[in-house]
């Protein structure tokens, strides 16, 4: 393994398990887990910076298939190695963690590699193209003593522990449903966001079904319908494109016990705040039970506050208005801090691998017209 603070060999020594290996590590914190950046694209300048502050991170190399973007980042965080292809990264400078912010077809692929060579892995968004090959990674994973995490870290919000706490607390009666929705008019950078794989659903809806799913608990079954809206785009890296993938989806989730989830995305939704979420005011996903209603305000990846309603105050009252530490873009902060102290973590494989079998539910209900059954399933973050 590579770097000494967090050397593999002792953990297989101690005959640790993946989850357990952390808190072993963390004997004498606050140690440094060197970090490797895959995909110096649009996400990485958003990254960067919170890396860059993380007392648990060290970056130590950032990596391209497009060489002049590895550089650039390299230069503007002092990153001090670069490479044109992860083959190289694995093979130059040691590091413990790769984070992982490449095109969403691309993460399988790398997370592999990545996890062959020994290396903890945080990657966006999907971790993998198929459930399938998902729950390879992971057993891979575990085989080799490492950690896999997968974007996005909406569960650490101090919004969501508020929602799940009232749901726990039974304030909103019996809980029947849940709505949620996120859209803007589509990525215009990359042609990756409408290829095969690509699609609203893994780029935005990924993150109100983690919520949903996140405070409902698993889904047993989806049915679905996606569309293509716009066939054909102009986008920076390859002019103009056709769209295979769906830019519009609507999804139903079946959790069990009579509880009915929806979550809507799209790549043509009207939407003034654009990428930006931080103007946005609406209730963007709600929960609604006998007793009582929750709304999120604004989006659960950047959440303003939870309006709370119920038989003993049906006045909309707004709650959880503050922030934290929370930001969307701290998955890998949190992942390195959990390696260097043993910290606990409440994103886990397991759920983002339940999502990502949800997506591929909803492209199998749309292509069969029938409802589908799922087999994977989690632990409630907060349950
Ligand atoms: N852009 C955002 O605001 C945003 C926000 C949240 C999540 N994400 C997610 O982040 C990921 C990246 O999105 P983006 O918008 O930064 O895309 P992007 O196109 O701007 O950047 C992706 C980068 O990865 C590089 N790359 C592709 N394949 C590679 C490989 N095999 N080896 C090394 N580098 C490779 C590309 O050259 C490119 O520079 C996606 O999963 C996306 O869903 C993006």
């Amino acid at each position: 393994m590579s770097s000494p603070n967090l050397s593999r060999r002792s953990f297989v020594a101690a005959g640790v398990t993946a989850a357990a290996s952390a808190s072993l590590i963390g004997a004498d914190p606050p140690k440094k887990v060197k970090v490797g950046v895959i995909g110096c694209g649009s996400v990485s300048t958003q990254y960067l910076p919170h890396l860059m502050k993380c007392p648990f991170a060290e970056v130590v190399s950032a990596c391209d298939i497009k060489p002049e973007r590895a550089k650039r980042l390299a230069e503007k965080y002092k990153v001090p190695n670069q490479y044109p292809n992860i083959g190289d990264m694995l093979a130059g400078a040691a590091f413990d963690l790769l984070v992982n912010l490449t095109d969403m077809q691309e993460h399988e692929k790398l997370n592999k590699q990545a996890i062959e060579a020994g290396k903890h892995v945080w990657s966006e968004k999907p971790l993998a193209n198929t459930l399938a090959a998902g729950q390879g990674l992971l057993r891979l994973a575990t085989e080799k003593k490492v950690r896999l995490w997968g974007a996005p870290c909406v569960v650490v919000s101090p919004q969501f522990r508020y929602m799940a706490e009232a749901i726990n607390a039974g304030k909103l009666g019996r809980v029947a449903a849940a709505h949620a929705d996120y859209g803007h008019e589509g990525p215009n950078w990359s042609a990756f966001f409408y290829e095969k794989g690509g699609g609203s659903l893994p780029d935005l809806a990924v993150y109100q079904l983690t919520t949903l799913t996140g405070l409902l608990g698993p889904a047993k079954s989806v049915s679905a319908m996606t569309s293509v809206v716009t066939p054909t785009r102009k986008v920076g890296d390859k002019g103009d494109i056709k769209v295979v993938a769906e830019d519009n989806a609507m999804v139903l989730m079946d959790h069990g016990n009579g509880v009915i989830s929806h979550v809507q995305s799209g790549f043509n939704y009207f939407n003034p705040h654009g990428h930006d979420g931080k103007n946005e005011q609406r209730h963007t996903l709600s929960v609604v039970g006998s007793t009582g209603y929750l709304g999120m305000v604004g989006y659960d990846w950047m959440p303003l506050g939870v309006e709370i309603a119920t038989h003993k105050q049906p006045k909309l009252k707004r709650e959880s208005t503050e922030k934290g530490d929370y930001v969307w873009q701290m998955g890998a902060s949190l992942a390195a801090e959990c390696l260097a102290t043993g910290k606990d973590f409440l994103v886990s494989p397991e759920h983002a691998l339940h999502v990502l079998e949800v997506i591929q539910a909803t492209r199998e209900s749309q292509d069969t017209g029938k409802r589908v059954t799922l087999t994977s399933t989690f632990k409630r973050p907060i349950g």
